[in-house]
């Protein structure tokens, strides 16, 4: 067999173990893989060059993605449709791997459903992808954003101030719910609750109170309401890029407006999707990409390689997709109880 395979949406540590997983099993069952460059920018371009386990080998290490990706809708019109197929047959791909987050994976599903042999892997560090329990990237980043909050205590212990880290993770609030369990923050909010001033400023004052500083967390995705700032500009998928609206900056001029305290935001972007992967993303996504390879040879086409439990196993794109994954409220109620 031929695979090929591409990463496409906002790249995260995991996608090179992810890729090398592919390659290296495809390898051992004696069949060859391509990539494809930019995600399906590439498939739609013909943009693609052979992978070889050789070229892989410590890629299991480094963020980022060796094909690179974009936020490419490849079947945004019926002539970008026809160039896809028509990448794929002259290439003579008979199994395409779609490693990304829902709008990648959605991509895939359309894909099958016009015939296409395709299998996918969740990748992304929102952890939004509804069919399994965890996705690479996540681990990672939230990492990243926790170490930011530690080192902003220091700051904030030392001037007496609050401090809010503006985290990303769009409409999901994993990754600031994470930052605040994992960090000890005194009020994390994250876009699964309404937006309550009062609470926030209550807990801001007392934090600083008992011990002189206090350490917000807020998701880029919160909806501030009133003092919701200006809406970014719309990827190809159509979503808003959240960051602009700078929330976290909005909420740290509110809380020094509303207690008097000293405050100070940081928004630390890209950052948490940079550096190599921890250990967890390391693993699953290895473990997903021999799957999706796995899942090929079988002829289990329109399946996605997922995480449940202690397994990865295969299931369909329209299982995959069924919505995104949210913050739950057994996982609130956990992250309230170390607020005061
Ligand atoms: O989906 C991953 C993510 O990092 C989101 O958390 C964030 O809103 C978005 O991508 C940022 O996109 P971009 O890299 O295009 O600015």
């Amino acid at each position: 067999m031929r695979f090929g395979v591409l990463t496409g949406g906002g790249d995260c540590p995991g996608l090179n173990a992810a890729i090398r997983g592919v390659v290296y099993r495809a390898n051992r069952l004696g069949h060859e893989t391509i990539g494809f460059r930019d995600g399906w920018k590439g498939v739609r371009d013909g943009l693609s060059r052979p992978l070889t386990p050789g070229e892989l080998f410590d890629s299991v290490t480094r963020g980022g993605t060796v094909l690179g990706t974009s936020r490419t809708n490849p079947f945004k019109s019926p002539e970008d449709a026809a160039k896809v197929s028509g990448t794929l047959s002259s290439l003579k791909v008979d199994a395409l791997v779609a490693i990304g987050g829902d709008d990648t994976l959605t991509a895939a599903r359309e894909l099958f459903r016009r015939g296409g042999k395709v299998v996918g892997v969740p990748k992304t560090m929102d952890n939004d992808v509804a069919a399994t329990d965890w996705t690479f990237g996540f681990d990672s980043a939230s990492s990243v954003s926790t170490e930011a909050l530690e080192r902003l205590r220091d700051t904030a212990s030392s001037h007496h101030r609050a401090i809010v880290l503006e985290v990303m993770g769009r409409e999901a609030g994993w990754v600031a719910l994470a930052t605040g369990l994992a960090g000890g923050a005194d009020a994390t909010l994250v876009p699964e609750e309404p937006y309550d001033e009062a609470q926030l400023m209550r807990r801001v004052r007392s934090a600083h109170g008992a011990r002189g500083f206090a350490m917000v967390v807020v998701s880029e995705g919160v909806d501030l309401g009133a003092a919701k700032g200006s809406a970014g500009g719309a990827d190809q998928f159509g979503h808003e890029l959240l960051r602009e609206r700078q929330v976290g900056q909005l909420l740290a001029e509110r809380i020094q407006k509303e207690t008097g305290i000293e405050t100070r935001s940081a928004q630390i972007g890209h950052i948490q999707r940079g550096g190599p992967p921890t250990l967890f993303d390391r693993l699953l996504a290895t473990r997903l990409g021999v799957k999706a390879v796995d899942l090929a040879v079988e002829g289990h086409f329109g399946q996605v390689a997922v995480l449940r439990g202690e397994a990865v196993r295969g299931v369909p794109f329209d299982e995959a997709l069924q919505g995104t994954k949210r913050v739950g409220a057994d996982w609130l109620e956990l992250l309230h109880t170390f607020e005061p």
